[in-house]
């Protein structure tokens, strides 16, 4: 089934069973009319805590808050009506126990409505999302370059080459096993990407980890050209949005300062419309 057949929005179940079939596609969101353009076109939308980057201005995802994803998840959820809404889980929201990680995701899940819950980290995460999915709360793991572990990771490098992609393998594993219905694979080499996709049971959903993978996902602000602080490797624009604004924003600075806008067809005359 391709996306844009949903008349209703997937489940997580109907995630997990699209393992190996037509590519899943999905994008980010973090406002309500970004979250209708791309409702139906995508399998699930994700608000990310990249949210605090693209539209926050912080320099990393850090310092995002649960008032933030809680409020960025509402605005999405009020977009969508055929695409699964995914919300992730900020930093130091749910390493600390397992018990920690459900109050939080329960809330983010009641207060804004998504369908499941996003979280960074493999083996070692794995207790944490056992006991999440056996408490009902559906978990997307997110596995190789973890934007909130960039301090321990030394930035923000391709993972899994060499050696250290056995661990990668365990880690897709380990999140498989403890429940995950799908995960995301981040910066990782393309072979070891077809390499985990291959073995693990559930969808691997990729950034920048080839088209290997059962699905793509990418910063919405990234691929229509909005965000431009910065441009990875791995993201393709599609569009040029934010050249296009500052041209139209420039044109009206223009018109504005001659006086051709607003024009006749803008203003009100003083005649008083008949009932
Ligand atoms: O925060 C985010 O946007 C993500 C991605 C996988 C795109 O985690």
């Amino acid at each position: 089934m391709s996306a844009t057949a949903h008349k209703t929005a997937p489940m997580p179940a109907d995630i997990l069973a699209r393992k190996g079939g037509a590519p899943l596609v999905s994008l980010t969101a973090y406002t309500t009319p970004m979250a209708e353009v791309m409702d139906g076109i995508c399998d699930f939308v994700l608000v990310g805590d990249s949210v605090g980057m693209v539209l926050h201005g912080l320099s990393s995802t850090l310092d995002v808050t649960m008032e933030m994803m809680i409020m960025h998840g509402k605005a999405v959820r009020r977009g969508l009506t055929r695409s699964m809404l995914v919300i992730d889980m900020p930093f130091g929201s749910y390493e600390e126990s397992p018990q920690q990680a459900f109050a939080n995701a329960s809330r983010l899940m009641r207060e804004t409505g998504a369908g499941a819950v996003k979280l960074e980290g493999g083996e070692v995460m794995a207790p944490t999302i056992a006991f999440l999915t056996q408490r009902g709360i559906p978990v997307m793991a997110h596995i190789g370059l973890t934007p909130q572990s960039i301090h321990t990771l030394g930035g923000y490098k391709v993972q899994g080459r060499g050696d250290t992609g056995d661990q990668l393998i365990t880690d897709a594993d380990a999140v498989a096993e403890a429940g995950a219905f799908a995960v995301v694979l981040e910066k990782v080499p393309e072979s070891l990407a077809d390499q985990i996709t291959r073995s693990v049971a559930i969808p691997t959903i990729g950034i920048g980890a080839s088209a290997n993978c059962d699905g793509q996902i990418l910063v919405v602000d990234d691929m229509l050209g909005l965000f431009t602080a910065f441009k990875a490797k791995f993201v393709k624009r599609y569009a040029h949005l934010g050249d296009d604004a500052k041209s139209a924003m420039q044109v009206y600075a223009d018109e504005v300062t001659s006086r051709v806008f607003p024009g006749p067809e803008h203003v009100y005359s003083d005649k008083v419309p008949k009932a």
